[in-house]
């Protein structure tokens, strides 16, 4: 049995695939260099990371082949493509959570603190203070999209920090539910009182540019805004906009629109903002999760060999019926 692991994710874990009892092949990561290999090798397998997959993978894999995500979001793998052609795909939930939350944590005290600024200015061999930073400590986080991530980030936020936490959901359960102090449908309920605002929303087509001009102007002109999430998830021009207009203090961002980050308008570009704190998508990437993630993964193809299908972590339920 042969795995296919795309170069970059197969980097970030190899002691991991190195060992597993099937066969794991490094593979470019771009779509037909993958099914050129798909093609070469027979594989049935392919462990992907979170580009996008739009045409030949679907045509090249057998069915009841997976397409396997190293990560927990999927929407670079188009689910009824792969589900016609009979392929099951899977993901690796909860094995990042902490991670990722972790990052959305660091990303708020970077910003509260100032500290990109603060350890340039020392490489510039200066010694300033600059303007005071702010406390953690009683201030108001809001949380879009109350999943596992957002769940932890706000434990860690109310937990270690003392902050107030406050969800918007897509269904309210209750309207306190641990570990939120509060959870409400109203996303400007939500944001309205907020320091910090993190994006925790999965990058489905109907939440492209969830955080529009409409949506960010709601948000306190003095709070940050910190997205681990997926960069489609907010409108990039808007936020530009927001932040050179001082609607918005500043933005924390780990994903972008286009990774590698390119500004979808040159002249409005992020990356030239002294109150935008940036990451290149590295939420997920600590060794614990790489490892989590790789395992979980192979687990996934493991389980599709012996048609242990239940026990997979499948994202597209409807090819049961292909079956
Ligand atoms: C990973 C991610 O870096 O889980 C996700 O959806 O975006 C990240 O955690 C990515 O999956 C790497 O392939």
């Amino acid at each position: 049995m042969v795995v296919l692991v795309t170069e970059a994710e197969f980097q970030r874990a190899p002691d991991v695939f190195e060992s597993a009892p099937v066969r794991c092949i490094a593979t470019p990561g771009d779509e037909d260099a993958l099914a050129a290999a798909v093609t070469r090798h027979g594989a049935r397998y392919v462990i992907v990371g979170s580009v996008k997959y739009i045409g030949r993978l679907y045509d090249t894999l057998p069915r009841g082949g997976v397409i396997a995500r190293f990560g927990v979001g999927h929407d670079g793998i188009d689910k009824e493509k792969a589900t016609a052609a009979g392929l099951f795909c899977t993901n690796t939930p909860s094995v990042l959570d902490e991670s990722v939350a972790e990052l959305a944590i660091l990303l708020m005290l970077a910003a509260a603190r100032r500290l990109p600024a603060l350890d340039a200015e020392m490489r510039r061999d200066q010694w300033a203070l600059g303007p005071a930073g702010i406390e953690l400590r009683g201030k108001t986080l809001a949380i879009v999209g109350g999943g596992r991530i957002g769940q932890a980030t706000a434990r860690i936020a109310s937990q270690g920090f003392g902050m107030r936490t406050i969800a918007c959901r897509r269904k309210a359960v209750t309207t306190a539910a641990p570990p939120f102090d509060e959870v409400t449908t109203d996303f400007s309920a939500t944001v309205r009182g907020a320091d910090f605002v993190s994006l925790h929303l999965n990058a489905e087509p109907a939440n492209r540019h969830f955080l529009d001009r409409t949506r960010l102007a709601m948000i306190p002109s003095h709070a940050w805004l910190i997205n681990t999430a997926r960069g489609s998830v907010v409108d990039e021009l808007a936020l530009y906009d927001a932040l050179v207009g001082e609607r918005l203090a500043g933005a924390a961002l780990d994903v972008f629109d286009r990774e590698p980050y390119v500004p979808a308008d040159p002249s409005r570009d992020l990356r030239t903002l002294p109150n935008v704190v940036l990451a290149p998508h590295v939420g997920s990437h600590t060794r614990e999760a790489n490892r989590g993630m790789a395992e979980r993964a192979l687990q996934n193809v493991m389980l599709a060999e012996t048609r242990d299908y239940e026990r997979m972590d499948v994202v597209n339920p409807e090819v049961f019926r292909q079956q």
